[in-house]
């Protein structure tokens, strides 16, 4: 490979540096290496001059819409079965998707500040919501609990490798978790609505987001129109029943169903589709 190869690790670092951006004040951001160039513009389109391998050029095309925004981002990821399908009816899901689409998903918590799962996935699948499949930093991760039936020996309130924020009704007793845990108490009569959400979050200093599941949270954030873009992981296999991935609210017909505008990306035997569901003025 030449050395003026924009190839996939090259990529991901300039991601990486596209992120770091304040794309309030600038609205194009150049880079160079030794040979090639990459000039990406505010709302993630680019251009470069030099080779770019295609693996590269995916991962730009996939990734740079997420980074270069001015007010940080919301993005909710599924990973799907051909029949709709993110776990069994148990509750299993390893794995419903390949190896490529997982790199993927450690890419995504590698963007943002914030990770956030609902109480059914921290107890079904008791996940460390680290980046390990790639160099990047790990988000703080937040569970969504208001029942308070996540238990405190799950990793996310033991293992100290990010800063977990436990937002409930129920707090757990203090002595109970590691001190990489902080609780977010929600009032009795306070709603839980992806908006506040959003609110407590940003008052955190956290922007950018990755709603990573499950079906029912992601569901929650795309009916009430908090979602900037949603990641749908589709794999060619059939599970038949279990739980879904998004449900919303009925429609008598088709002319109301959601339509946002649509790519398509090949990832390892899966396809991921990268819905825009809200589009940043690159102006
Ligand atoms: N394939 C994938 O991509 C993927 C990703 C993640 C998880 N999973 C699988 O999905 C399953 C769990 O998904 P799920 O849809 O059943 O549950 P879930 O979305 O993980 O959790 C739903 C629960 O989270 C709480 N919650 C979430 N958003 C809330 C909000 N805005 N306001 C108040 N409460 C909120 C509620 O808890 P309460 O019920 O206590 O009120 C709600 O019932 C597991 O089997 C897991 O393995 C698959």
């Amino acid at each position: 490979m030449s050395p003026s190869t924009l190839d996939a690790a090259l990529a991901w670092q300039w991601i990486r540096q596209v992120r770091e951006q304040d794309w309030h004040t600038q609205a194009t951001l150049t880079l160079h290496s030794q040979a090639c160039a990459l000039r990406v513009q505010r709302g993630g389109a680019w251009q470069a001059e030099g080779d770019v391998t295609v693996e590269a050029s995916a991962l730009l095309d996939i990734l740079l819409p997420c980074c270069a925004t001015p007010d940080g981002f919301v993005i909710g990821q599924l990973g799907q079965s051909l029949d709709g399908r993110i776990a069994t009816v148990s509750g299993a899901s390893h794995y419903v998707t390949g190896e490529a689409s997982r790199v993927h998903l450690h890419r995504l918590r590698a963007l943002v500040d914030a990770v956030v799962i609902g109480a059914g996935t921290a107890c079904a699948d008791d996940p460390r919501l680290s980046v390990r499949h790639i160099p990047g930093y790990n988000p703080v991760r937040v569970i969504l609990d208001p029942n308070g039936r996540v238990p405190a020996t799950q990793g996310v309130f033991q293992n100290a490798e990010a800063p977990t924020l436990h937002i409930t009704r129920h707090p757990l007793p203090r002595e109970a978790l590691g001190s990489h845990v902080d609780t977010c108490v929600v009032e009795d009569d306070a709603e839980l609505t992806p908006a506040a959400l959003r609110s407590t979050l940003l008052a955190r200093g956290l922007r950018r987001v990755l709603v990573e599941g499950g079906g029912q949270t992601v569901s929650r954030f795309l009916a009430d129109g908090e979602l900037d873009r949603l990641h749908v992981v589709v794999a060619p296999l059939l599970i038949g029943s279990g739980r879904p991935a998004v449900s919303l609210a009925e429609i008598e017909t088709l002319d109301t169903a959601l339509r946002p505008p649509c790519r398509t990306f090949a990832m390892g035997d899966d396809t991921l589709f990268d819905l825009a569901l809200r589009s940043v003025d690159a102006a």
